[in-house]
């Protein structure tokens, strides 16, 4: 019947939070295992969802700055259809703070990290931890596959696939929970 149909209405705001631009950047220690994950499957699973979104990572301790990901993320990342083989490791800094919205950190070690690199420069609205998107609150650390074999680098990978997807998820229902209030 005409008119009966509920027609959903978007204001500016709620356009704009979901075409904007948003940047964000996933922080581990030596951006060659966790963190190029992170990226390279947020970077899809936003696409998808056609979110315009730029997501970028680095690392705290910049041994291996220059260098492209660890082969094993490389590996499952591939097997799973992400390509993060172009991905260059670098240093976080402290003007991460200034360009990016969101920094999504690892585990404990890398937050403690990366409160001392931003120094005055640290926001505690825009550093949370990574796994705090599935699991709200706990400060849980994404396992370090780094120092094991290749079944830990699949491990991490659904880990980081299942916190990519409630990222983009939990983006979508705050939205449109906006326009149900
Ligand atoms: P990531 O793993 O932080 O997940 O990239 C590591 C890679 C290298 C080192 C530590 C962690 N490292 O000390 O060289």
């Amino acid at each position: 019947m005409p008119g009966k149909t509920k027609v959903r209405r978007y204001d500016s705001q709620d356009v704009a939070a979901y075409l904007c631009g948003m940047k964000i950047l996933m922080v581990c220690l030596g951006n060659i295992c966790r963190s190029p994950l992170a990226e390279g499957v947020l970077q899809q699973k936003a696409a998808g969802a056609g979110l315009n979104w730029t997501i970028e990572s680095a690392g705290t301790n910049g041994f291996h700055t220059g260098e492209a990901p660890h082969h094993l993320s490389q590996k499952v990342a591939k097997k799973n259809g992400v390509d993060i083989s172009c991905q260059v490791s670098r240093k976080f800094i402290a003007e991460d703070l200034d360009r990016f919205d969101k920094i999504y950190v690892m585990a404990g070690d890398v937050m403690a990290d990366v409160k001392k690199i931003s120094g005055q420069k640290f926001n505690q609205q825009k550093v949370q931890y990574f796994l705090d998107e599935l699991y709200p609150g706990q400060n849980k650390n994404v396992p370090d596959p780094w120092y094991g074999d290749e079944d830990g680098y699949v491990e991490v990978y659904d880990l980081i696939d299942e916190a990519c997807a409630a990222i983009v998820d939990n983006h979508l229902s705050s939205i449109s929970k906006k326009q149900t209030t």
